[in-house]
């Protein structure tokens, strides 16, 4: 039988064979000592690129958000952030759980943050409000369907809110090549940035958290805290090296077999009233009122795709997903739209 594709997220990639073979050459030492020569390399071109003086590498993107809200915030402290942003909604409450934090929402559901929203968050302090200590944004947006932050609009946004911008970046990679930006332009206007290797760019592991110098220094005391320091961790680096070097620029290959699924699904379902154009990353998110049988659905003709609640279909492409199996999906769509939705 073939192989499903694998629309579920772009973590399911596998590391290419160079990022194998530079895994086994890979020069180590005990990071806890600062002496893994390969995680130096990949965080002093972590922090180069995203114009920021100090990188550290971490195991995941949730440690990498929760090392932020650490050193951004004290217990008690308000963040705020988008409703459904991954820190608010999809790390299982790690915020309160580890760190004491609330959280105060502002609407994201197309992607980008009103500052006038954050900003009555941050005048409410003088009404004995909490003390807001900092401002969480998603580039891309994961769950409005990948969108971009504008560039322009991203740098007023953060001069307008009045306190210090963490970047969860997880994909900030998409977003500059969505919108024909360097990341260190999209990140310029954040205190502190995370992006993660382990999602288009295809590593097996990793995120780096960047930001100045003596927050990074006490984000390596919160990510021994958070069990996150790791020894001969340069196996890991190494991978992320290669995928700094060689998976960037096909990340618009991804971008563009999205636009062609969402195009697929808005035509297969026109009730939804989805807008293909609204797709500009790796990530299509259409409403449909039963998005849960839709996935069982797609299942059966061979198309893994998942929900990010009852109504909210979600597929992602990834280098996995070639144009042979993007037009395997293409017809699945067809198939599943031609029918009525299973009954469960
Ligand atoms: C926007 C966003 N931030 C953070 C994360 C967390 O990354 P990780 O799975 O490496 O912990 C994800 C994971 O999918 C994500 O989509």
């Amino acid at each position: 039988m073939e192989r499903p594709v694998d629309l579920r997220s772009d973590t399911v990639t596998r590391p290419t064979s160079a990022m194998r073979a530079a895994m086994a050459a890979a020069e180590v030492g005990d990071d806890g000592y600062g002496e893994d020569p390969t995680v130096r390399a990949l965080e002093e071109r972590a922090a180069a690129l995203l114009g920021k003086e100090a990188a550290v590498f971490v195991p995941s993107g949730v440690m990498a958000n929760q090392m932020a809200l650490r050193v951004l915030a004290r217990p008690g402290d308000l963040v705020v952030a988008g409703a459904d942003q991954h820190v608010v909604a999809f790390e299982l409450g790690a915020a309160a759980r580890n760190s004491g934090i609330q959280f105060a929402l502002v609407d994201d559901a197309r992607g980008e943050l009103d500052p006038d929203a954050v900003r009555a968050h941050v005048d409410a302090e003088v009404d004995h409000r909490p003390h807001v200590a900092a401002v969480f944004v998603e580039n891309s947006h994961m769950p409005s369907g990948g969108t971009p932050w504008d560039p322009a609009r991203f740098a007023h946004f953060a001069a307008a809110v009045g306190r210090p911008v963490h970047l969860d970046g997880a994909r900030l990679f998409n977003a500059a090549r969505a919108v024909g930006a360097e990341v260190a332009t999209l990140a310029a206007p954040a205190a502190t940035v995370m992006f993660c290797l382990s999602k288009g760019l295809a590593a097996p592991v990793g995120s780096l958290l960047a930001g100045p110098a003596d927050l990074m220094a006490e984000a390596r005391i919160e990510r021994k805290r958070l069990g996150g320091a790791m020894r001969q961790a340069g196996v890991l680096a190494a991978a992320g090296l290669v995928a700094l070097d060689t998976m960037v620029e096909r990340l618009d290959e991804d971008h563009r077999r999205a636009r062609r699924l969402a195009e697929a699904l808005a035509e297969a379902f026109p009730a939804s009233g989805y807008d293909p154009a609204t797709c500009r990353t790796n990530i299509v998110v259409m409403s449909h009122p039963r998005a849960r049988e839709l996935v069982v659905d797609l299942e059966r003709e061979g198309v893994l795709a998942g929900t990010l609640a009852a109504d909210r279909l979600r597929l992602v492409t990834h280098c996995d997903v070639d144009d042979a199996a993007l037009e395997r999906a293409l017809r699945a769509i067809a198939r599943v739209a031609a029918r009525p939705v299973t009954q469960s």
